[in-house]
């Protein structure tokens, strides 16, 4: 019996690097662990950090739910929620700021990429103690494994460094989890052989329309020494076993355009079911409205249990 917990931030439409790195992962997952728990929780807390506009807010949050829904994940099988919803999740992160030092929270890849980017003076707090809210989330449920790709896998180092730090100094209170990255999906690239990230727009997104598709695929950088092309190769084995794609681009060596248009079709092949389905999902927001209220229930009745086990161990209760 395992507990499960991955977050995805509402800052953009889901791009094929988020399916294929983690989405993908949540799925098999669920359908895997019967008699254990599964979280999915729409980090809206996070997402603050970049989004700061009420109504985008509510779209981009209702449309991680959606997303959550149409790749197959199952309200029966899963605990779909948002993370404002259940309050101990900045009350526990709260509690792990006052537990880690400023030095330890400045060796983050996510905070040395703020400062790197626009200097220290524009990086805010809520960036700088981003992985004190993400270790709240994950050990809040006891979590054993969290599905995710490799960027995340120092912010789950350090929520089992927190936990460890946390049960040294006041007593056996949390469980360490494990990430959970594929070797080979790690870390998806993007159209322009960089990590695939909606910061660098080099994403293909994965409810995109067929004209998005060809638009996106037409645009990936090719170099021009005439052997295969990388960047269309690496998209094109997140689909096709690399085995049969071997055979098709070695006969096709050269021919650039020809191997794009393939990968355009594979795309649209994969990408149309999964698009429908959202449309249809999307069309009845009271039902996934009505999900997230179940799973902030459920969410909450575990959260607020283990909220009490934290205020007894620090002695506020
Ligand atoms: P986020 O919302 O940026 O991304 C969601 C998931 O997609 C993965 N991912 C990728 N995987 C492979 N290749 C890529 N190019 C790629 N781009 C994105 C991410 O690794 C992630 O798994 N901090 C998290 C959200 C979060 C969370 C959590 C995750 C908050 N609390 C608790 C797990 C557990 C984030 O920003 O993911």
């Amino acid at each position: 019996m395992k507990t499960i917990f991955s977050g995805v931030k509402p800052t953009g439409r889901p791009h094929i690097g988020n399916y294929f790195g983690a989405m993908r992962q949540f799925l098999k997952l669920q359908n895997e662990n019967d008699s254990g728990v599964n979280y999915f929780c729409v980090v809206d807390y996070h997402a603050l950090n970049l989004v700061q506009n009420a109504e985008e807010m509510r779209r981009l949050s209702l449309d991680v739910a959606i997303d959550f829904l149409a790749i197959g994940l199952d309200p029966k099988k899963s605990v779909i929620f948002k993370q404002s919803d259940v309050s101990e999740h900045t009350e526990l992160a709260w509690i792990f700021d006052t537990i880690t030092t400023v030095p330890y929270l400045k060796r983050a890849h996510a905070y040395k990429d703020a400062v790197a980017k626009g200097g220290e003076e524009d990086v805010s707090a809520g960036t700088f103690t981003y992985p004190m809210l993400m270790a709240a989330d994950i050990l809040l449920y006891d979590t054993d494994i969290v599905p995710v790709g490799l960027d995340q896998k120092q912010h789950i180092e350090f929520a089992r460094d927190t936990a460890l730090k946390f049960n040294r100094i006041f007593g056996e209170t949390f469980k360490l989890p494990e990430a959970y990255i594929l070797e080979n999906v790690q870390t998806v690239p993007g159209i322009d052989g960089q990590k695939m990230s909606k910061s660098y727009n080099n994403t293909i997104s994965l409810f995109a329309s067929d004209e998005e598709i060809e638009k996106a695929v037409m645009a990936i950088v090719t170099d021009s020494s005439g052997e295969r092309p990388e960047n269309v190769f690496a998209i094109h084995k997140l689909i096709r076993s690399e085995s049969e794609l071997e055979k098709i681009y070695e006969e096709n060596k050269g021919k650039y355009k020809i191997l794009k248009e393939l990968l355009i079709e594979d795309l649209k092949t994969f990408i149309r079911p999964m698009r429908e389905r959202r449309g249809e999902i999307a069309k009845d927001l009271n039902f996934v409205k009505k999900v997230l209220d179940d799973g902030k229930e459920k969410a909450s009745g575990v959260a607020n249990k283990k909220m009490q086990q934290v205020k007894k161990s620090i002695g506020v209760i």
